[in-house]
């Protein structure tokens, strides 16, 4: 048990009927632009959320929140296509409760080395799925001075975190801004579901 990255496994119909999800997801809990707790900067990337918990971040820090900051809204429930993926990959016997989608419109579109380490619990896997333009992917270890090595994620492609990799550090340098033709505006979607609070069955 630990990383894998399975490139290309989502088929062109698979890729577009998940981003007709997000879409549809994004009418009911728009894409929002945060900015970081210390510094008040703003991310280079647009997020949303959807399950009983999203991921948010403010000038009070970086959270879980059971509403959309901006309208005040519960998020939309984790789609059945995503809890099937959920399953079939990671093997954890309870349900994601977040599935962050992260949208790199373009050039400058990045997201800076850390860890998933604002969840409860960290035995559940984090499952990865990519849609449009290739991301150049950066993965390291458990500490930030650790050996980090990058690789090109595509869409399609699908990331799973378990065991030791769960708290691995990890970022996305950059695109290949015109690398994929499945968004219309082009850039690249990114779905992270995550377990969040600890089951108590
Ligand atoms: C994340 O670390 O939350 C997302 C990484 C990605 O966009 O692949
Ligand atoms: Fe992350």
């Amino acid at each position: 048990m630990g990383f894998r990255l399975l490139p290309d496994h989502l088929n062109r119909e698979d890729q577009q009927a998940l981003l007709d999800l997000v879409m549809a997801l994004a009418q009911e809990a728009p894409f929002t632009r945060y900015v970081m707790p210390r510094t008040g900067r703003p991310f280079s990337i647009d997020m949303t959320n959807a399950g009983s918990q999203g991921w948010i971040a403010d000038r009070s820090g970086y959270r879980y929140s059971p509403v959309q900051p901006v309208t005040g809204r519960p998020w939309p429930a984790i789609p059945a296509t995503l809890l099937d993926l959920w399953h079939t990959h990671t093997g954890y016997p309870h349900e994601p409760e977040c599935c962050l989608i992260n949208h790199y419109r373009g050039e400058g579109a990045r997201l800076s080395l850390h860890r998933d380490e604002d969840e409860e619990t960290f035995d559940a896997p984090i499952l990865n799925i990519s849609l449009g333009d290739t991301a150049v992917f950066r993965l390291g270890g458990p500490k930030r001075t650790d050996p980090t090595r990058s690789f090109p994620v595509t869409s399609g492609s699908i990331m799973i975190f378990a065991g030791p990799s769960r708290l691995f550090y990890h970022g996305v340098d950059r695109l290949r801004v015109g690398s994929s033709q499945l968004l219309p505006d082009g850039g690249r979607l990114n779905l992270t579901l995550r377990r969040v609070t600890r089951p108590t069955r």
